[in-house]
């Protein structure tokens, strides 16, 4: 499979779980696992353009695949804006969950939404655990992350989440 673009290929068990791929086979920690239940979303990367849960997918159905985790969104030396919002937003405490969240949002945010009201951020963030926040600076990150990336449809308006 390539993996943030550079191509990698191990031998691994048939069971080997795609988060336990990039863990141990890439050494790409920032992919957590927070849960034995798949409902926490510290695992969170993108499978040929799809967020998926890394520990709900075995390393061989991503076989010739397309793998992107939190280690590839930034560009040299910048964060990629999703990032940044969360660090000007300080969308983040322990940050066991921020990679994932960083990773779902990406997804959420890759083609430019269509509303950024609280209900549709909660909707697309909902397979994503966070325990320490209470979400509120997580919310403002999307808004601040759309502003950024789409700033003729929310430069204005995101905080309100109403089209600009
Ligand atoms: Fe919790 Fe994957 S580790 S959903
Ligand atoms: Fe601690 Fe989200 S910042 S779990």
């Amino acid at each position: 499979m390539h993996v943030n673009g550079r191509p990698v290929e191990h031998e691994v068990d048939d069971r080997t779980l795609l988060v336990e791929f990039l863990r141990q086979h890439c050494a790409l920690t920032g992919t957590h696992v927070g849960c034995d239940t798949s409902q926490c979303g510290a695992c969170t990367v993108k499978l040929d353009g799809a967020a998926v849960k890394s520990c709900t997918v075995l390393a061989c159905q991503a076989d010739g695949g397309q793998v992107v985790t939190v280690e590839g969104l930034a560009r040299e030396d910048r964060l990629h804006p999703v990032q940044e919002a969360f660090v000007q937003c300080h969308g983040l405490q322990c940050g066991f969950c921020t990679p994932g969240m960083i990773m779902a949002v990406e997804h959420f945010l890759s083609t430019c939404p269509s509303s950024l009201d609280d209900e549709t951020i909660h909707q697309a963030l909902e397979g994503n655990i966070c325990r320490c926040t209470g979400y509120v600076n997580i919310i403002a990150a999307v808004r601040h992350a759309a502003a950024a990336m789409y700033p003729q449809a929310w430069g204005g308006n995101a905080a309100r989440g109403a089209h600009a």
